[in-house]
Protein backbone atom coordinates (compact mmCIF):
# COMPACT_ATOMS: atom_id res chain seq x y z
CA UNK A 1 0.00 0.00 0.00
CA UNK A 2 1.44 2.99 -1.27
CA UNK A 3 0.95 6.61 0.43
CA UNK A 4 1.54 9.28 -2.45
CA UNK A 5 -0.76 12.36 -3.11
CA UNK A 6 -2.70 11.62 -6.47
CA UNK A 7 -2.12 8.23 -8.71
CA UNK A 8 -4.02 10.81 -11.17
CA UNK A 9 -0.84 12.49 -12.01
CA UNK A 10 0.96 9.37 -13.30
CA UNK A 11 0.78 10.36 -16.46
CA UNK A 12 3.19 13.87 -16.43
CA UNK A 13 5.61 11.84 -14.14
CA UNK A 14 5.99 9.02 -16.53
CA UNK A 15 6.66 11.75 -19.10
CA UNK A 16 9.21 13.14 -16.82
CA UNK A 17 10.95 9.71 -16.14
CA UNK A 18 10.89 8.98 -19.95
CA UNK A 19 12.75 11.82 -20.72
CA UNK A 20 15.57 11.43 -18.30
CA UNK A 21 15.54 8.02 -19.18
CA UNK A 22 16.66 9.22 -22.60
CA UNK A 23 19.94 10.90 -21.21
CA UNK A 24 20.47 7.64 -19.00
CA UNK A 25 22.68 6.00 -21.49
CA UNK A 26 24.59 4.04 -18.67
CA UNK A 27 21.50 3.27 -16.28
CA UNK A 28 20.47 1.96 -19.39
CA UNK A 29 22.85 -0.38 -20.15
CA UNK A 30 22.54 -1.67 -16.17
CA UNK A 31 18.67 -2.03 -16.29
CA UNK A 32 19.58 -4.31 -19.64
CA UNK A 33 22.36 -5.95 -17.95
CA UNK A 34 20.03 -6.46 -14.50
CA UNK A 35 17.30 -7.56 -16.25
CA UNK A 36 19.37 -10.71 -17.86
CA UNK A 37 21.54 -11.54 -14.50
CA UNK A 38 18.09 -10.56 -12.02
CA UNK A 39 20.69 -9.40 -9.08
CA UNK A 40 17.83 -8.70 -6.66
CA UNK A 41 15.17 -11.65 -7.16
CA UNK A 42 13.20 -12.58 -3.55
CA UNK A 43 15.03 -9.12 -2.22
CA UNK A 44 13.31 -6.29 -0.54
CA UNK A 45 15.57 -2.68 -1.42
CA UNK A 46 14.26 0.14 0.70
CA UNK A 47 15.35 3.60 -1.39
CA UNK A 48 15.28 6.81 0.33
CA UNK A 49 16.38 9.65 -2.46
CA UNK A 50 15.22 13.04 -3.49
CA UNK A 51 12.60 11.98 -5.43
CA UNK A 52 12.47 13.20 -8.45
CA UNK A 53 12.40 11.57 -12.41
CA UNK A 54 16.04 10.67 -12.22
CA UNK A 55 15.46 8.60 -8.69
CA UNK A 56 11.61 7.09 -10.11
CA UNK A 57 14.09 5.46 -12.94
CA UNK A 58 17.16 4.32 -10.71
CA UNK A 59 13.84 2.65 -8.79
CA UNK A 60 12.70 0.87 -11.65
CA UNK A 61 16.25 -0.13 -12.99
CA UNK A 62 16.08 -2.31 -9.17
CA UNK A 63 13.44 -3.45 -10.04
CA UNK A 64 13.97 -4.43 -13.28
CA UNK A 65 16.78 -6.67 -11.04
CA UNK A 66 14.35 -8.62 -9.95
CA UNK A 67 13.89 -5.78 -6.36
CA UNK A 68 11.00 -5.19 -4.24
CA UNK A 69 10.94 -1.86 -3.90
CA UNK A 70 9.93 0.43 -0.83
CA UNK A 71 10.25 4.39 -1.77
CA UNK A 72 10.63 7.29 0.04
CA UNK A 73 12.15 11.03 -0.71
CA UNK A 74 14.95 12.36 1.50
CA UNK A 75 13.42 15.80 1.45
CA UNK A 76 9.80 16.86 1.95
CA UNK A 77 10.34 19.79 -0.55
CA UNK A 78 12.24 17.73 -3.42
CA UNK A 79 9.97 15.22 -4.06
CA UNK A 80 7.46 15.54 -7.23
CA UNK A 81 4.23 13.99 -6.82
CA UNK A 82 3.76 13.21 -10.33
CA UNK A 83 6.77 11.20 -10.22
CA UNK A 84 5.86 9.42 -6.99
CA UNK A 85 2.50 8.34 -9.23
CA UNK A 86 3.87 7.00 -12.21
CA UNK A 87 6.15 4.91 -10.16
CA UNK A 88 3.11 3.28 -8.13
CA UNK A 89 1.36 3.08 -10.99
CA UNK A 90 4.43 0.99 -12.36
CA UNK A 91 3.46 -1.19 -9.44
CA UNK A 92 6.14 -0.30 -6.72
CA UNK A 93 5.56 1.42 -3.81
CA UNK A 94 5.85 4.94 -2.82
CA UNK A 95 5.21 6.66 0.65
CA UNK A 96 6.40 10.24 0.07
CA UNK A 97 4.50 13.26 -1.07
CA UNK A 98 5.25 17.16 -1.99
CA UNK A 99 5.86 19.11 1.07
CA UNK A 100 5.29 16.72 4.03
CA UNK A 101 5.19 18.05 7.40
CA UNK A 102 8.21 16.84 10.10
CA UNK A 103 5.74 14.08 11.37
CA UNK A 104 4.39 12.76 7.79
CA UNK A 105 8.00 12.54 6.54
CA UNK A 106 8.79 10.24 9.35
CA UNK A 107 5.79 8.32 8.81
CA UNK A 108 6.75 7.52 5.45
CA UNK A 109 10.51 6.65 6.48
CA UNK A 110 9.04 4.12 8.67
CA UNK A 111 6.82 2.78 6.37
CA UNK A 112 9.89 2.22 4.48
CA UNK A 113 12.35 0.52 6.99
CA UNK A 114 9.04 -1.78 8.65
CA UNK A 115 9.04 -3.24 4.87
CA UNK A 116 12.20 -5.30 6.36
CA UNK A 117 14.55 -4.17 3.63
CA UNK A 118 17.78 -6.41 2.35
CA UNK A 119 19.21 -3.53 0.55
CA UNK A 120 19.34 0.21 1.71
CA UNK A 121 19.68 2.64 -0.83
CA UNK A 122 20.28 5.83 1.44
CA UNK A 123 20.81 9.66 0.93
CA UNK A 124 21.74 11.43 4.33
CA UNK A 125 21.19 8.48 6.87
CA UNK A 126 17.64 8.94 7.22
CA UNK A 127 17.17 5.57 6.73
CA UNK A 128 20.00 3.60 8.56
CA UNK A 129 19.48 5.66 11.05
CA UNK A 130 16.00 4.87 11.52
CA UNK A 131 16.50 1.42 11.18
CA UNK A 132 19.29 1.38 14.33
CA UNK A 133 17.43 3.23 16.39
CA UNK A 134 13.83 1.93 16.19
CA UNK A 135 13.67 -0.82 13.81
CA UNK A 136 17.04 -2.85 15.59
CA UNK A 137 14.55 -6.28 15.35
CA UNK A 138 14.98 -5.72 11.05
CA UNK A 139 19.00 -5.46 11.17
CA UNK A 140 19.45 -9.26 10.39
CA UNK A 141 17.56 -8.96 7.10
CA UNK A 142 20.08 -6.15 5.99
CA UNK A 143 22.59 -7.42 3.47
CA UNK A 144 23.91 -3.87 3.46
CA UNK A 145 23.45 -0.31 1.35
CA UNK A 146 25.11 2.30 -0.54
CA UNK A 147 25.21 6.29 0.84
CA UNK A 148 24.53 9.03 -1.70
CA UNK A 149 26.06 12.08 -0.51
CA UNK A 150 29.01 13.37 1.96
CA UNK A 151 26.99 14.36 4.87
CA UNK A 152 26.08 10.50 4.80
CA UNK A 153 29.37 9.57 4.91
CA UNK A 154 30.24 11.53 7.63
CA UNK A 155 27.37 9.97 9.54
CA UNK A 156 28.14 6.34 9.03
CA UNK A 157 31.65 6.76 9.57
CA UNK A 158 30.86 8.61 13.16
CA UNK A 159 28.42 5.86 13.69
CA UNK A 160 31.36 2.84 12.45
CA UNK A 161 34.00 4.72 15.09
CA UNK A 162 31.69 4.47 17.89
CA UNK A 163 30.70 0.69 17.06
CA UNK A 164 27.35 1.66 16.20
CA UNK A 165 27.12 0.53 12.56
CA UNK A 166 25.69 -2.90 12.31
CA UNK A 167 25.81 -3.72 8.48
CA UNK A 168 28.61 -3.06 5.77
CA UNK A 169 27.41 0.18 3.83
CA UNK A 170 29.50 0.91 0.27
CA UNK A 171 30.42 4.91 0.00
CA UNK A 172 28.88 5.64 -3.37
CA UNK A 173 29.58 9.29 -2.56
CA UNK A 174 33.66 8.74 -2.37
CA UNK A 175 33.74 6.99 -6.06
CA UNK A 176 35.61 8.92 -8.48
CA UNK A 177 32.70 8.78 -11.25
CA UNK A 178 30.73 10.08 -8.27
CA UNK A 179 32.13 13.28 -6.65
CA UNK A 180 34.36 14.73 -9.24
CA UNK A 181 31.25 14.60 -11.39
CA UNK A 182 28.10 14.89 -9.64
CA UNK A 183 29.22 17.24 -6.29
CA UNK A 184 31.16 19.58 -8.81
CA UNK A 185 29.58 19.81 -12.17
CA UNK A 186 26.12 18.73 -10.96
CA UNK A 187 26.01 20.71 -8.37
CA UNK A 188 27.56 23.70 -10.48
CA UNK A 189 24.76 23.37 -12.74
CA UNK A 190 22.01 22.79 -10.84
CA UNK A 191 22.44 25.15 -7.77
CA UNK A 192 22.40 28.04 -10.20
CA UNK A 193 19.73 26.56 -12.14
CA UNK A 194 17.13 26.84 -8.93
CA UNK A 195 18.28 30.37 -8.33
CA UNK A 196 18.00 31.52 -11.68
CA UNK A 197 14.95 30.34 -12.72
CA UNK A 198 13.27 31.26 -9.00
CA UNK A 199 14.74 34.61 -8.66
CA UNK A 200 14.96 35.29 -12.57
CA UNK A 201 17.70 37.79 -11.48
CA UNK A 202 21.24 39.12 -13.02
CA UNK A 203 24.11 37.31 -11.61
CA UNK A 204 26.27 39.60 -13.13
CA UNK A 205 28.32 41.91 -11.10
CA UNK A 206 27.10 40.19 -7.89
CA UNK A 207 28.95 39.84 -4.87
CA UNK A 208 28.33 35.94 -4.74
CA UNK A 209 29.34 34.62 -1.27
CA UNK A 210 30.09 30.86 -1.13
CA UNK A 211 30.40 29.26 1.78
CA UNK A 212 32.17 26.07 1.80
CA UNK A 213 34.84 25.31 -0.65
CA UNK A 214 35.28 21.10 -1.51
CA UNK A 215 33.97 19.37 -4.49
CA UNK A 216 30.36 21.46 -4.58
CA UNK A 217 31.35 24.43 -3.38
CA UNK A 218 33.95 24.40 -6.30
CA UNK A 219 31.48 23.73 -8.97
CA UNK A 220 29.26 26.25 -7.14
CA UNK A 221 31.60 29.20 -7.43
CA UNK A 222 33.19 28.28 -10.69
CA UNK A 223 30.08 28.82 -12.34
CA UNK A 224 29.27 31.85 -10.64
CA UNK A 225 32.41 32.95 -11.89
CA UNK A 226 31.25 31.81 -15.83
CA UNK A 227 28.43 34.39 -15.11
CA UNK A 228 30.42 37.01 -14.12
CA UNK A 229 29.96 37.04 -10.85
CA UNK A 230 32.56 38.04 -7.86
CA UNK A 231 32.77 35.44 -6.75
CA UNK A 232 33.84 35.27 -2.41
CA UNK A 233 34.65 32.57 -0.39
CA UNK A 234 34.29 31.48 3.11
CA UNK A 235 36.28 28.39 4.40
CA UNK A 236 37.43 26.68 7.62
CA UNK A 237 40.12 24.73 6.30
CA UNK A 238 43.13 26.72 5.52
CA UNK A 239 44.57 24.18 2.38
CA UNK A 240 41.15 24.70 0.55
CA UNK A 241 41.42 28.30 1.47
CA UNK A 242 44.66 28.77 -0.71
CA UNK A 243 43.17 27.08 -3.44
CA UNK A 244 40.09 29.19 -3.40
CA UNK A 245 42.84 32.23 -3.78
CA UNK A 246 44.52 30.54 -6.33
CA UNK A 247 41.69 29.77 -8.53
CA UNK A 248 41.00 33.39 -8.69
CA UNK A 249 38.53 34.09 -5.54
CA UNK A 250 38.43 36.46 -2.98
CA UNK A 251 38.13 34.47 0.77
CA UNK A 252 37.57 36.01 3.82
CA UNK A 253 35.47 35.16 7.06
CA UNK A 254 31.46 34.84 6.56
CA UNK A 255 31.57 38.16 9.35
CA UNK A 256 33.20 40.64 6.12
CA UNK A 257 31.56 38.61 3.09
CA UNK A 258 28.05 39.48 5.06
CA UNK A 259 28.64 43.21 4.72
CA UNK A 260 29.31 43.00 0.88
CA UNK A 261 27.64 39.64 -0.36
CA UNK A 262 24.43 40.45 -2.63
CA UNK A 263 24.05 36.41 -3.02
CA UNK A 264 24.85 33.70 -0.49
CA UNK A 265 24.98 29.93 -1.16
CA UNK A 266 25.90 27.70 1.68
CA UNK A 267 27.14 24.01 0.66
CA UNK A 268 29.50 23.21 3.69
CA UNK A 269 27.95 19.91 5.59
CA UNK A 270 27.97 21.79 8.61
CA UNK A 271 25.64 24.28 10.57
CA UNK A 272 24.74 27.27 11.66
CA UNK A 273 27.25 28.54 8.24
CA UNK A 274 25.23 32.07 8.46
CA UNK A 275 23.42 33.13 11.64
CA UNK A 276 22.31 36.11 13.20
CA UNK A 277 25.54 38.00 13.33
CA UNK A 278 25.67 38.08 9.79
CA UNK A 279 21.82 38.44 9.07
CA UNK A 280 21.87 41.74 10.90
CA UNK A 281 25.72 43.07 8.73
CA UNK A 282 23.90 42.37 5.40
CA UNK A 283 22.58 44.09 2.77
CA UNK A 284 19.07 45.26 2.42
CA UNK A 285 17.86 43.03 -0.31
CA UNK A 286 20.29 40.33 0.25
CA UNK A 287 19.34 36.35 -0.98
CA UNK A 288 20.50 33.26 0.86
CA UNK A 289 20.01 29.35 0.02
CA UNK A 290 21.93 26.92 0.79
CA UNK A 291 23.22 23.65 -1.45
CA UNK A 292 24.62 21.26 1.56
CA UNK A 293 22.38 18.32 2.25
CA UNK A 294 20.68 19.36 5.54
CA UNK A 295 18.56 23.10 5.97
CA UNK A 296 20.81 23.69 8.93
CA UNK A 297 23.42 26.07 7.47
CA UNK A 298 21.93 29.13 7.09
CA UNK A 299 19.97 29.59 10.56
CA UNK A 300 16.12 30.19 8.78
CA UNK A 301 14.58 29.52 12.75
CA UNK A 302 16.98 32.12 14.12
CA UNK A 303 16.28 34.68 10.96
CA UNK A 304 12.14 34.07 11.66
CA UNK A 305 12.36 34.81 15.36
CA UNK A 306 14.86 37.80 14.24
CA UNK A 307 12.12 39.04 11.84
CA UNK A 308 9.69 41.76 12.78
CA UNK A 309 7.64 40.31 9.53
CA UNK A 310 8.14 37.76 6.93
CA UNK A 311 5.71 37.32 4.23
CA UNK A 312 6.21 35.34 0.54
CA UNK A 313 8.23 37.36 -1.81
CA UNK A 314 7.92 35.33 -4.85
CA UNK A 315 7.26 31.56 -5.34
CA UNK A 316 9.56 29.81 -3.01
CA UNK A 317 10.98 32.74 -1.80
CA UNK A 318 10.49 34.40 1.52
CA UNK A 319 10.89 37.85 2.79
CA UNK A 320 12.23 38.78 6.15
CA UNK A 321 12.29 42.58 7.59
CA UNK A 322 14.90 42.74 9.87
CA UNK A 323 14.80 44.98 13.19
CA UNK A 324 17.64 47.64 11.37
CA UNK A 325 14.48 47.77 8.43
CA UNK A 326 16.57 45.92 5.59
CA UNK A 327 15.10 42.76 4.19
CA UNK A 328 16.43 39.50 3.44
CA UNK A 329 15.34 36.83 1.37
CA UNK A 330 15.51 32.93 1.43
CA UNK A 331 14.86 30.74 -1.11
CA UNK A 332 13.47 27.23 -0.95
CA UNK A 333 13.05 27.70 2.91
CA UNK A 334 16.99 27.06 3.16
CA UNK A 335 16.77 23.29 2.09
CA UNK A 336 19.23 22.03 -0.78
CA UNK A 337 18.45 25.06 -3.60
CA UNK A 338 19.08 22.50 -6.55
CA UNK A 339 16.12 20.26 -5.34
CA UNK A 340 13.60 22.75 -3.42
CA UNK A 341 13.55 25.10 -6.25
CA UNK A 342 14.84 22.82 -9.33
CA UNK A 343 14.69 19.31 -10.50
CA UNK A 344 18.30 18.72 -9.23
CA UNK A 345 21.35 17.58 -11.21
CA UNK A 346 21.21 17.03 -15.10
CA UNK A 347 20.23 13.43 -15.95
CA UNK A 348 23.68 12.83 -17.98
CA UNK A 349 25.24 13.13 -14.09
CA UNK A 350 23.01 11.52 -12.03
CA UNK A 351 22.87 8.26 -14.71
CA UNK A 352 26.78 8.18 -13.34
CA UNK A 353 26.38 8.73 -9.54
CA UNK A 354 23.12 5.80 -10.05
CA UNK A 355 24.54 3.58 -12.17
CA UNK A 356 27.16 3.41 -9.41
CA UNK A 357 24.80 3.40 -6.11
CA UNK A 358 22.75 0.26 -8.35
CA UNK A 359 25.99 -1.74 -9.44
CA UNK A 360 27.13 -1.30 -5.85
CA UNK A 361 23.94 -2.63 -4.78
CA UNK A 362 24.50 -5.67 -6.80
CA UNK A 363 28.00 -6.27 -5.53
CA UNK A 364 27.00 -6.02 -2.36
CA UNK A 365 24.65 -9.03 -2.52
CA UNK A 366 26.78 -10.92 -4.45
CA UNK A 367 29.74 -10.52 -1.92
CA UNK A 368 27.17 -11.10 0.97
CA UNK A 369 29.70 -13.40 2.69
CA UNK A 370 32.65 -11.72 2.32
CA UNK A 371 32.18 -8.33 3.06
CA UNK A 372 34.13 -7.82 6.14
CA UNK A 373 34.36 -4.17 6.85
CA UNK A 374 31.07 -2.04 7.73
CA UNK A 375 32.41 1.03 5.85
CA UNK A 376 33.18 -0.25 2.24
CA UNK A 377 34.85 1.94 -0.59
CA UNK A 378 32.67 1.64 -4.17
CA UNK A 379 35.17 -1.44 -6.00
CA UNK A 380 37.52 0.56 -8.25
CA UNK A 381 36.34 -2.20 -10.87
CA UNK A 382 32.80 -0.58 -10.74
CA UNK A 383 34.15 3.22 -10.74
CA UNK A 384 36.39 1.98 -13.72
CA UNK A 385 33.90 -0.05 -15.26
CA UNK A 386 31.47 3.10 -15.09
CA UNK A 387 33.76 5.43 -16.92
CA UNK A 388 34.42 3.12 -19.72
CA UNK A 389 30.84 2.49 -20.06
CA UNK A 390 30.37 6.98 -20.05
CA UNK A 391 33.67 6.75 -22.75
CA UNK A 392 32.12 4.31 -25.07
CA UNK A 393 28.76 5.72 -25.20
CA UNK A 394 30.80 9.26 -25.86
CA UNK A 395 32.16 7.26 -28.58
CA UNK A 396 35.86 8.24 -27.17
CA UNK A 397 39.10 5.83 -27.12
CA UNK A 398 41.96 6.32 -24.63
CA UNK A 399 45.20 4.87 -24.27
CA UNK A 400 46.00 2.32 -22.01
CA UNK A 401 49.72 1.43 -20.50
CA UNK A 402 52.25 -1.16 -22.19
CA UNK A 403 54.01 -3.46 -20.32
CA UNK A 404 56.85 -1.88 -20.13
CA UNK A 405 54.80 1.45 -19.49
CA UNK A 406 52.98 -0.40 -16.21
CA UNK A 407 56.35 -2.37 -15.07
CA UNK A 408 57.82 0.82 -15.19
CA UNK A 409 55.26 2.86 -13.02
CA UNK A 410 55.43 -0.17 -10.62
CA UNK A 411 58.86 -0.50 -10.26
CA UNK A 412 61.09 1.76 -7.90
CA UNK A 413 64.45 1.10 -8.80
CA UNK A 414 65.76 2.70 -11.83
CA UNK A 415 66.87 0.82 -15.42
N1 LIG B 1 23.01 20.09 -3.50
C1 LIG B 1 23.37 18.91 -3.95
O1 LIG B 1 22.82 18.38 -4.91
C2 LIG B 1 24.51 18.19 -3.29
C3 LIG B 1 25.27 17.26 -4.03
C4 LIG B 1 26.32 16.62 -3.39
C5 LIG B 1 26.58 16.90 -2.05
N2 LIG B 1 25.79 17.78 -1.37
C6 LIG B 1 26.01 18.14 0.03
O2 LIG B 1 26.77 19.35 0.03
C7 LIG B 1 27.58 19.43 1.22
C8 LIG B 1 29.04 19.60 0.81
O3 LIG B 1 29.46 18.48 0.07
P1 LIG B 1 30.94 18.39 -0.55
O4 LIG B 1 31.00 17.10 -1.27
O5 LIG B 1 31.31 19.66 -1.21
O6 LIG B 1 31.78 18.26 0.81
P2 LIG B 1 33.32 18.57 1.03
O7 LIG B 1 33.69 17.89 2.30
O8 LIG B 1 34.10 18.29 -0.22
O9 LIG B 1 33.32 20.17 1.23
C9 LIG B 1 32.78 20.84 2.30
C10 LIG B 1 33.65 22.07 2.54
O10 LIG B 1 33.03 22.94 3.49
C11 LIG B 1 34.02 23.42 4.37
N3 LIG B 1 33.36 23.83 5.62
C12 LIG B 1 32.92 23.05 6.65
N4 LIG B 1 32.36 23.81 7.60
C13 LIG B 1 32.41 25.10 7.18
C14 LIG B 1 31.99 26.32 7.72
N5 LIG B 1 31.39 26.38 8.91
N6 LIG B 1 32.23 27.45 7.01
C15 LIG B 1 32.86 27.42 5.80
N7 LIG B 1 33.29 26.26 5.23
C16 LIG B 1 33.07 25.11 5.92
C17 LIG B 1 34.99 22.27 4.52
O11 LIG B 1 36.26 22.70 4.98
C18 LIG B 1 35.02 21.71 3.11
O12 LIG B 1 36.03 22.32 2.32
C19 LIG B 1 27.27 18.13 1.95
O13 LIG B 1 26.22 18.37 2.86
C20 LIG B 1 26.80 17.19 0.86
O14 LIG B 1 26.03 16.12 1.37
C21 LIG B 1 24.78 18.46 -1.98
Amino acid sequence: MSEIRDIGLWESGKRKIDWVRRNMCLLRSVEEQFREERPFDGLKVALSIHLEAKTAYLCKVLAAGGAEMFITGSNPLSTQDDVAAALVHDGLNVYAWHGATAEEYHRHISAVVSAGPNIIIDDGGDLVNMIHNEYPELIPNVIGGCEETTTGIIRLIAMNKAGQLKFPMVLVNNARCKYLFDNRYGTGQSVWDGINRTTNLIVAGKNVVVAGYGWCGKGVAMRAKGMGASVIITEIDPIKAMEAVMDGFKVMKMEEAAKIGDLFITVTGCRDVITEKSFMNMKDGAILCNAGHFDCEVDVAGLKKLAVESKPARANIDGYKLPNGNNLFVIGEGRLVNLAAGDGHPAEIMDMSFAIQALSAAYLVKNKDSLDDMIIAVPEEIDSDVANRKLKFWGLEIDSLTREQEKYLNSWQID
